[in-house]
């Protein structure tokens, strides 16, 4: 027995030993950043007030709104009356103002009813163009502007800020100061869901969704923000009678999913640039013959990667997360659709939820059936990155609590508030880096060169930190 049993344990302890160096991952950050709580600003902040004038027009954001880039959805609110939803545009070289109708909607929640909420497709615009905009017509007019991306092309260079689970602290607005000074210069926020966190107040405030608009005006009438939807957005509350999932974000935030076929605004895929991105619904079923499923199935062989090398996949609810918080609730979801994002080399995957930093190793786990027990995650450079972005300082405060050992496939993760830059220079490259609030607006935290799966399928390049 003795001998055998010290053989025994020999071999366990090898076995363990192995098990540990399998476990053992990538960095955990050893930047400690001050806890502090996280507070929503006040009714009566700078950030809040609405525009002077009667019936101004509130809260403008823009979006795509159309499949490659030359349309633009316009949103806005007025609280007084209806007044116009049409907008008047032109570009920056041209006195020649075109007009665009749009429509208005409002909405009941409990005992809120939303302003006049706006909505205007521009249409057929240049590429690479700056336009004007007026909204507010005869009453109180306000003018922004934005600039339509390069035509579609793989070797177009562009620039996308990350964003996620933003809220309305202080925190939150360090967060967007970040991203705006930020000298790489985002030109499109790919947004992961949850915004307004409205549902934080009894009866799920619906003027916290209104604050919110006006908060984050100062980008998101400039630029587009591609919107994901999150459970934040879900405030459905058969408590109180409100039993219509996702009602105050769909009336508020809409999306250009028509263009791609989709039958619903939770999932839809657009191009910009030389990006082709596809959003996708942790909340929406997605198992197989749903909806989102079909769309999804259909979705993939469509993407052309010689038109558009960056495959770019944005979500909710991440698959790879290796914090104390939402552990495994991506889990499903990834089970359905991971082997579909190794067979089309997806680039990178983007999710929030976890309300801090991370990002894995290109890994995999599709190895599985329900009998050969092969279960564990192992390096696939068909695989994408999977990078949690949910940092954007919400009320929830942060996710500090992480699993340990750190697991194998993840390469960096750290707690703090931030925002993160997708710089896509040709169809190999793209630099990737992540900003924390806590550093000067150029320091990178952490970052990355990617290489294309399609173009440049070699290994990335280990992490400059
Ligand atoms: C809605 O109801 C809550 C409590 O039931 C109350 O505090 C609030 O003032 C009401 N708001 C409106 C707009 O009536
Ligand atoms: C939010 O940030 C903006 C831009 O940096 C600043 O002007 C404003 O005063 C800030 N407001 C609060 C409440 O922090
Ligand atoms: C693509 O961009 C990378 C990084 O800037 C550069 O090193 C490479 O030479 C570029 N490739 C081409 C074909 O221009
Ligand atoms: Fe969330």
């Amino acid at each position: 027995m003795g001998l055998l049993g010290f053989c025994d344990l020999a071999l366990l302890g090898l076995l363990l030993n192995a098990v540990v160096t399998f476990c053992n991952g990538g960095t955990t950050s050893a930047f400690v950043r001050p806890v502090e709580k996280t507070v929503d600003m006040p009714l009566h902040i700078d950030v809040f007030q609405a525009p002077p004038g009667y019936n101004a027009p509130q809260q403008v954001h823009i979006t795509q709104g159309d499949h490659v880039g030359k349309g633009v959805i316009v949103s806005w609110v007025t609280m007084d009356e209806p007044g116009s939803s049409t907008v008047l545009y032109w570009s920056e070289n041209s006195k020649l103002k075109n007009k665009a109708m749009g429509t208005t909607v409002t909405y009941k929640y409990y005992n809120y009813t939303s302003g006049y909420i706006h909505h205007c497709t521009i249409k057929n615009l240049k590429f690479n163009t700056k336009y004007y905009y007026e909204v507010g017509v005869g009453q109180s007019t306000r003018t922004f502007w934005f600039t339509t991306p390069p035509a579609v092309g793989p070797d177009v260079p562009y620039t996308f800020g990350l964003i996620g689970d933003l809220g309305q602290t202080y925190d939150s607005n360090k967060t967007l100061t970040h991203y705006e000074l930020n000298p790489s210069k985002g030109k499109t926020v790919l947004f992961v869901g949850d915004l307004s966190y409205a549902d934080h107040y009894p009866n799920h405030d619906n003027e916290r969704w209104d604050t919110w608009g006006r908060f984050v005006e100062r980008n998101t009438a400039y630029q587009p923000w591609i919107w994901t939807a999150g459970n934040h957005e879900l405030d459905f509350a058969p408590e109180i009678g409100e039993t219509e999932p996702f009602k105050p974000y769909t009336h508020r935030y809409y999306v250009p999913y028509k263009a791609s076929g989709s039958t619903a605004p939770f999932w839809y895929s657009i191009k910009r640039a030389s990006a082709y991105i596809i959003v996708l619904s942790s909340y929406s079923a997605y198992g197989k013959y749903t909806p989102q499923n079909q769309w999804l199935e259909a979705e993939l062989p469509k993407v052309n990667r010689k038109e558009t090398p960056w495959l770019i996949v944005l979500m909710h609810s991440p698959w790879y997360n290796s914090y104390n918080y939402h552990y495994m609730e991506g889990e499903t979801m990834r089970v359905m659709y991971e082997p579909w994002f190794v067979q089309y080399k997806v680039d990178v995957v983007f999710a929030g939820h976890v309300h801090a930093y991370e990002r894995s190793e290109r890994v995999s786990n599709v190895a599985y059936n329900i009998v050969n027990g092969v279960c564990a995650p192992v390096r696939d450079l068909s695989a994408p990155v999977y990078i949690t972005i949910g940092d954007g300082g919400n009320i929830e405060g942060l996710a500090t609590d992480m699993t340990e050992p750190q697991p194998k496939y993840s390469a960096f993760r750290e707690a703090s508030f931030g925002h993160a830059i997708f710089d896509i220079k040709n169809r190999t490259h793209a630099y990737y880096s992540w900003h924390r609030n806590q550093d000067g607006y150029a320091v990178e935290a952490d970052s990355l060169w990617f290489f294309n799966r399609y173009w440049h399928p070699v290994d990335d390049s280990t992490s400059v930190q």
